[in-house]
């Protein structure tokens, strides 16, 4: 069977499927037990895996196989399909693996696989101090433990919670269609077994980079061997009168998103400023919860900037199918209790603002310590700041991308999260380089948006399939050559996209 036309099905894989049934290359999904298993032939092996992403859930049969792994379709995540490994996030935990033999013109599954131990200790001990409790702090905490990091690791994060899927604030936490117990990337249990110390509601407030200690605002101090800058960004705020009062909020902690979810069930009306990721998706969850929404924005078109025109009008229509209003070319002049005042001398009623107008990378930590930034920390391939044993990693981090061939800086969960894993690894003496693609997602109502590549300008776009049939994949042009590519549920074209930039990164 070829990769484009498996078919899920219920064949009990403990009796055995025809070899003939998995063509090399092919997948094929059976069970054992409850359980739904992926048959996958590569190389002449056959390797079975659990059907479902860790991540999502999302259905692995859909998805690519890339040399000895296997490709999420709905956000990339990367698993070794020998040992179920989640080599690349979002996904961090393994995929379950199954012993397979095939004998006698039959593929069997003879049992579930003891999960891999964890390597022996990998490079130096010492304290790793990582400033920050988000995507890239905690992938990178969770990277050390994984591989087996034997020293201290300590996670500081002027946040009170501990760190959260940050996506879901924007989208089904917040639409109120997912349980706060979604939101924990883990519980509090998982840190105190590896032995990862969270300090909670404690910013690190100077760093003194050649002397290795870091200085946090309770006015202690902390010595450490390795550091990770990973402080992520800050909204940006409105200089505009009202902006203070209690109902204006901005979204980017799990605390920003509870107080609007409080504001939310005593609305009935909202004004989103900003027609960005946040801002829309903020809208379309404000919509599921039945509120009357305006979304008010400088631009003519939502996401022109990232998506091009085409696409920028498709998202607008959908929003407005969804009775979402769109005030652009306009912003905002002044907030009062129950209303907003447009430039334009307009007044939309509202009691619930939500500001969505792009955040900045806080590097105040970094710059003030030393470091070279500009417009973000820079880093190079390592991921090494220009201080010696000192990392940065996400939304702050500003890296040479081997896919343009420019230093770039994106706001990308699975990039922050990527980033974060590459530079635990290094901060245990491995030398691996950052090179993966850029890759994000963004979901509107039932639509999913999903992104790889970098292309901030192009010549053209080159649209295949329907974007209003909502099957397409656009290709983002450059003097001839495809910087990124952006698609609607043509997830494993999305998927071969991504492998061959990545291949072009990789050579
Ligand atoms: C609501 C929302 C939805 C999003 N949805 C998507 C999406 O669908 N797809 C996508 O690709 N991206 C999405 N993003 C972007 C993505 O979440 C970010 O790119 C990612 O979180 C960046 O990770 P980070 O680790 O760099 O920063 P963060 O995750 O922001 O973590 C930074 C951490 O550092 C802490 N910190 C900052 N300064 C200090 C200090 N001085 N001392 C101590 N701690 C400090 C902060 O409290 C925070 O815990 C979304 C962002 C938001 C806000
Ligand atoms: S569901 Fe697989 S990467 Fe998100």
């Amino acid at each position: 069977m070829a990769q484009d036309d498996n078919r899920p099905s219920g064949t009990d894989l403990i009796k055995g499927v025809e070899s003939s049934a998995l063509a090399e290359d092919g997948m094929l999904v059976g069970r054992v037990g409850e359980d739904e298993v992926l048959l996958v032939r590569r190389a002449g092996r056959v390797f079975a895996v659990s059907a479902h992403c860790t991540h999502y859930h999302g259905p692995l049969a859909d998805g690519l196989v890339v040399a000895g792994t296997l490709r999420c379709p709905w956000h990339h995540a990367c698993f070794d399909l020998d040992t179920g490994e989640a080599l690349a996030a979002p996904a961090l935990a393994p995929l379950v693996c199954y012993d397979v033999v095939e004998r006698g013109g039959r593929i069997v599954v003879t049992g579930k696989k003891a999960p891999p131990r964890p390597p022996k200790a990998g490079g130096a001990g010492g304290h790793v101090v990582i400033v920050g409790g988000g995507a890239a702090g905690f992938a990178a905490a969770e990277m050390l433990r994984r591989r087996g990091f034997s020293g201290r690791v300590t996670m500081i994060s002027n946040d009170g919670a501990a760190p959260v899927d940050r996506p879901n604030l924007s989208k089904d936490y917040l639409a109120g269609t997912a349980p706060e117990d979604w939101v924990p990337l883990r519980d509090a249990g998982w840190y105190a077994e590896n032995e990862i110390t969270v300090k909670l509601n404690t910013a690190a407030v100077a760093l003194d980079a050649h002397g290795k200690r870091l200085r946090l605002g309770d006015g202690s101090e902390l010595a450490f061997d390795k550091l990770l800058l990973a402080t992520g960004a800050e909204p940006v705020r409105l200089a505009i009168p009202g902006a203070d009062r209690e109902h204006v909020h901005v979204l980017r902690s799990l605390a920003d998103c509870r107080a609007i979810i409080a504001d939310a069930q005593k609305a009935k009306r909202a004004v989103v400023v900003g027609a960005s990721f946040i801002g829309l998706e903020v809208a379309a969850s404000l919509r599921t919860r039945g509120l009357d929404v305006h979304v008010v924005a400088p631009e003519q078109r939502p996401l022109e900037r990232v998506f091009g025109p085409q696409l920028g009008d498709f998202i607008r229509a959908l929003h407005e199918s969804h009775g979402v209003r769109f005030r652009l070319g306009n912003t905002l002049a002044a907030i009062a209790a129950d209303h907003v005042t447009l430039k334009n001398g307009e007044t939309l009623a509202a009691e619930l603002v939500v500001i969505g107008v792009g955040v900045r990378p806080r590097v105040g930590l970094a710059e003030k310590a030393g470091l070279a930034v500009d417009g973000g920390v820079l880093v190079n391939e390592w991921l090494e700041s220009s201080a010696r044993d000192v990392y940065a990693a996400g939304d702050i981090a500003r890296w040479p991308d081997p896919v343009s061939g420019e230093r770039i800086r994106v706001e990308h969960w699975v990039v922050a999260e990527r980033q974060g894993q590459i530079a635990a690894r290094n901060m245990m003496g491995e030398r691996c380089a950052f090179r993966a693609v850029p890759f994000f997602w963004s979901q509107h109502y039932d639509v999913p948006i999903n992104y790889v590549g970098h292309a901030p300008s192009w010549d053209d776009i080159a649209v295949d399939g329907s974007i209003e049939g909502r099957d397409c994949l656009l290709r983002y042009r450059k003097a001839g050559r495809v910087l990124a590519v952006a698609s609607i549920y043509r997830d494993r074209d999305c998927l071969r996209a991504a492998a061959e930039m990545e291949a072009a990164a990789a050579a």
